[in-house]
């Protein structure tokens, strides 16, 4: 993970991940409040946990990359705390680099008492895989709102509200978070090609933000 660890920094500053309606629709979900307990996994620049402070939570930040500075040093796969520790369990923009999305949300599933809300971007094509591919070789992939369904319902969870948010990421700074240059980033230009602002300036994506709840919570 020292991949990402070089690239906290960037990631604490990103203005994409710093803030924006989805992050308060994130924050929203969770139901926060004094003596909330929380789990942000795949916490990354902090930026949900330090939202869910603010509201009064007590929030434990998961990561495994030591660079991020996360409470806890673990992956999603494998979460180190007992059943039902949490009354949510949060993870934003991070579940497309998940080597086994199942088991993490199997995972984020069994820690939750009540609650799992997560954004992360929709796939729309494999033209877009391919460029976040090539710009960022830790991204796995990104799902359809059904494939989501179909693993929060694996994990015992019931899918209680949906939402759609489209992000605007200007493009050099996006690639330079990465350090995606020359010929690789020409041909993600291309591959977004159908996805870029009129200007040409930066790339627009969808993120899909979904809250559900423990069966029987
Ligand atoms: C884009 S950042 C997360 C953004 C952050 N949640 C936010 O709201 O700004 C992606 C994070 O996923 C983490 N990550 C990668 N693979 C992971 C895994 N298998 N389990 C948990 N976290 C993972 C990386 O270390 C990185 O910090």
């Amino acid at each position: 993970m020292t991949t990402w660890s070089d690239r906290a920094e960037a990631y604490r500053e990103s203005p994409t991940h710093r803030e924006g309606p989805d992050l308060d629709l994130v924050v929203e979900w969770c139901d926060p409040g004094e003596g909330v307990k929380a789990l942000d996994v795949a916490t990354g620049g902090g930026h949900v946990a330090r939202r869910l402070r603010e509201e009064g939570c007590s929030v434990v930040t998961l990561d495994p990359s030591p660079g991020m500075q996360p409470d806890v040093i673990a992956s999603a796969e494998t979460i180190p705390f007992e059943d039902s520790s949490f009354d949510v369990v949060v993870s934003r923009i991070a579940p497309h680099h998940f080597e086994d999305v199942g088991a993490a949300f199997a995972e984020m599933a069994r820690v939750s008492k009540r609650l799992v809300v997560i954004e992360d971007t929709l796939y729309s094509s494999d033209r877009q895989e391919e460029a976040e591919k090539l710009r960022d070789p830790t991204h796995v992939r990104n799902y359809t709102e059904d494939e989501w369904r179909t693993f929060l319902t694996a994990a015992g969870l019931e899918v209680e509200q949906v939402e759609y948010f489209e992000k605007t990421h200007p493009l050099e700074a996006w690639l330079a978070r990465t350090g995606c240059m020359g010929a690789e980033a020409e041909r993600v230009r291309e591959l977004l090609a159908d996805r870029m602002t009129a200007d040409g300036s930066a790339w627009i994506d969808t993120k899909l933000i979904i809250r559900a709840r423990k069966t029987g919570s």
